[in-house]
């Protein structure tokens, strides 16, 4: 299959919402990631996301709306609880995935067989204007290659997706650069399934009672069922190994310069550039958690563009803010592996 890089034009906007009609799957750009989208009430086109990705079918798919409206007028939940009405009010449009009761509507491969399913109404207007094309709301999962770094420009979705899918609408680099944060609003109280473009301060200064999940920063213990599916696998992640450094300054910098070897990178600060001396990908400032969180996917793809490179040690971002989402997607692509030289 020829895969089409489309603009945002009118006519390519429908072009692409031609293809969603018909069945297909479409690279569709947000202001978190890049999606690749079907119709989420679509059985067959929603396997076809799945086969696209290679993603395994228990996890599953955010469905994508246009207006608050589409929720009612495509039928896909039981109901929208308080707390899911108030956080919508609040953060939508934008990087906020609320799960809700499913209604029957949807079609289970669309929820991974769960009761739930999961709604965001994105920022991006291309993505909305994609959406009101199609006349139908879009499955979207991130349009990477399950496993892989999330894409956050079209020709990332391009590498990746190449003569799998008919198209993909290049609406420039994505605006935070991760994933959307996903919340369960049960019992009244907001839990943090996946941390992301709305943080845990911005949900407490709405609502006070809102949980991390423990799987958030953590591995799921043997036998542990995961309370988001996406969090038990090994995610985000280049060929190379990747390794969590967490440290001071100089800690960092006596250990890095002492990895010599030729097949070593480092991920580091702006900062850090004059004090390492083995090849290093700046991950920008210490202290601008938000050009950390746009840069990180871009930059661990590089980890692999690199020749050679058998070894990444990164830096361990700070966890505060977007910070929390930084290093959730960190610890994912390290495995989980991360050397404590504070301790
Ligand atoms: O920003 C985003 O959310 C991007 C863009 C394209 O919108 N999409 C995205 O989708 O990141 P994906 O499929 O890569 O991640 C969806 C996450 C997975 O961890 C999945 O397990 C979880 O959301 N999820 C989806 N439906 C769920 C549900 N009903 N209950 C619990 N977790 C759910
Ligand atoms: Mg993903």
């Amino acid at each position: 299959m020829k895969t089409l890089l489309l603009t945002t034009s009118e006519e390519d906007i429908n072009l692409a919402a031609s293809f969603v009609k018909e069945g297909g799957v479409v690279g569709m750009p947000t202001e978190t990631v890049y999606g690749l989208a079907a119709n989420a009430l679509d059985t067959e086109a929603v396997k076809k996301i799945f086969e696209a990705k290679g993603r395994p079918s228990d996890n599953p798919l955010i469905v994508h709306i246009a207006d608050f409206e589409d929720i009612k007028k495509f039928g896909l939940v039981k109901e929208v609880p308080k707390v899911a009405k108030l956080l919508a009010e609040k953060f939508w449009p934008g990087p906020l995935t609320i799960i809700m009761p499913k209604s029957d509507n949807v079609p289970e491969i669309t929820t991974g067989g769960l009761d739930t399913v999961a709604v965001r109404l994105p920022q991006d207007v291309n993505a909305r204007r994609l959406i009101k094309a199609s006349g139908c709301p879009l499955a979207a999962p991130s349009a990477n290659i399950s496993g892989s770094p999330s894409p956050t420009t079209a020709n990332h979705v391009y590498f990746d997706m190449q003569g799998k899918i008919p198209a993909i609408i290049d609406g420039g680099e994505c605006e935070v650069g991760l994933e959307s944060t996903v919340v369960s609003v049960k019992d009244d109280i907001i839990t943090v399934l996946r941390p992301g473009g709305v943080t845990v301060e911005d949900l407490l200064s709405v609502y006070d009672k809102v949980e991390v999940c423990d799987a958030v920063l953590n591995k799921l213990k043997e036998g542990e069922t995961a309370l988001s599916p996406g969090m038990k696998y090994k995610h985000y992640s280049p060929k190379a190994r990747v390794v969590l450094v967490k440290s001071s300054d100089k800690g960092f910098y006596d250990f890095i310069n002492q990895q010599n070897s030729a097949d070593t990178i480092a991920l580091c600060y702006k900062e850090d550039e004059e004090f390492v001396r083995i090849p290093s990908i700046l991950m920008g400032s210490k202290a601008d958690l938000e050009a950390q969180a746009h840069n990180l996917f871009a930059d661990l793809r590089l980890i692999d563009a690199c020749d050679n490179v058998k070894t990444a040690y990164v830096r361990c971002p700070d966890s505060k803010g977007i910070g929390m989402a930084v290093l959730n997607r960190l610890i994912r692509a390290a495995g989980f592996e991360v050397i404590n030289l504070d301790e």
